[in-house]
């Protein structure tokens, strides 16, 4: 029955092959990013990885030599735009785009201050980056016989959470440029998936919810799903929650309100 939950009518047509590629994974230093580096790793890809821990860059650089490793800051365009520059000059054999990178704060618009700040970085690191990003490298990408785009958003675009209202709308406004921008490349080289995660164990979760799945788990869940030509990929529970969001909303809602 789960399987039958696809969210598009998108024919699925063009089967990616999940080794020999050259793969950039933002944020792919840690967490999520991390599980799907060291699986596309091991599945013969070189993969290029940016983030703002040189730290973290250094450890993974330890564990895997050959991974490309960029510090950037995607919140900061001018480093964003730098780091596009080495992409396009420095890996032409780029086809596939992972905007993995994402922040989350959790804060009330009640609580009488102002969050300039933390509402900037939200917009700039979940939104702006990855359509930036995007932007930037696309046309290399559609020279490329075969290349894809996966963007991760969250079940949280669909039915959001009082305590990250700006993180909420940052999901459900790459989900929507996702939808837009696979009907613009319908009929070209390039493939659009967007991953929709259930709760992970990562940093970015750390000291809260219940239930969660390992990094390593959703990794193979994803890339089976590439590989399968599966555009819309929705990770465990979340499958139960669209079909939950789809036939009774305001239930969904209920029960994400408060997580
Ligand atoms: N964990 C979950 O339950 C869950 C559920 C749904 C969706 N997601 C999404 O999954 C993605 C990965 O999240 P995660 O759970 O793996 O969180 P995480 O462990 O906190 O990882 C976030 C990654 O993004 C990078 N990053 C953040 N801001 C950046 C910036 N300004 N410039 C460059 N890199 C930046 C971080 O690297 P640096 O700190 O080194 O910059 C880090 O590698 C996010 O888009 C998140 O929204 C997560």
């Amino acid at each position: 029955m789960l399987q039958a939950c696809s969210i598009t009518d998108y024919p699925e047509t063009r089967q990616m092959k999940l080794n020999g590629n050259t793969i950039l994974i933002t944020g792919g230093a840690s967490g999520i990013g991390l599980a799907l580096t060291r699986l596309l790793h091991r599945n013969g890809n070189k993969i290029i990885v940016c983030g703002r821990d040189e730290g973290r860059l250094a450890g993974l650089k330890k564990q895997l030599p050959d991974v490309v490793t960029y510090p950037c800051d995607l919140a900061d365009e001018p480093s964003l735009d730098r780091f596009a520059d080495a992409v396009l000059a420095n890996h032409p054999d780029l086809n596939m785009l992972i905007n993995n990178a994402g922040v989350q704060h959790n804060f009330q618009f009640t609580e009488g201050r102002s969050h300039g700040p933390l509402i900037r970085e939200e917009l700039d690191t979940n939104l702006f980056a990855p359509i930036r990003l995007t932007d930037r490298l696309l046309p290399l990408l559609l020279r490329r016989n075969s290349a894809a785009i996966v963007n991760i958003t969250s079940a949280l675009a669909f039915a959001p959470k009082k305590s990250a209202a700006v993180y909420c709308a940052t999901k459900s406004a790459m989900r929507s440029f996702t939808q837009a921008l696979r009907y613009q490349l319908d009929g070209s080289s390039v493939a659009v998936f967007e991953i929709v995660p259930s709760l992970v164990d990562t940093r970015m979760t750390h000291g809260r919810g219940k239930g969660k799945i390992t990094p390593d788990f959703l990794a193979g869940e994803a890339v089976d799903a590439i590989a399968m030509d599966k555009h819309d990929i929705l990770i465990e529970k979340t499958k139960l929650l669209y079909l939950l969001y789809r036939f009774f909303p305001s239930t969904a809602r209920r029960l994400l309100k408060n997580t």
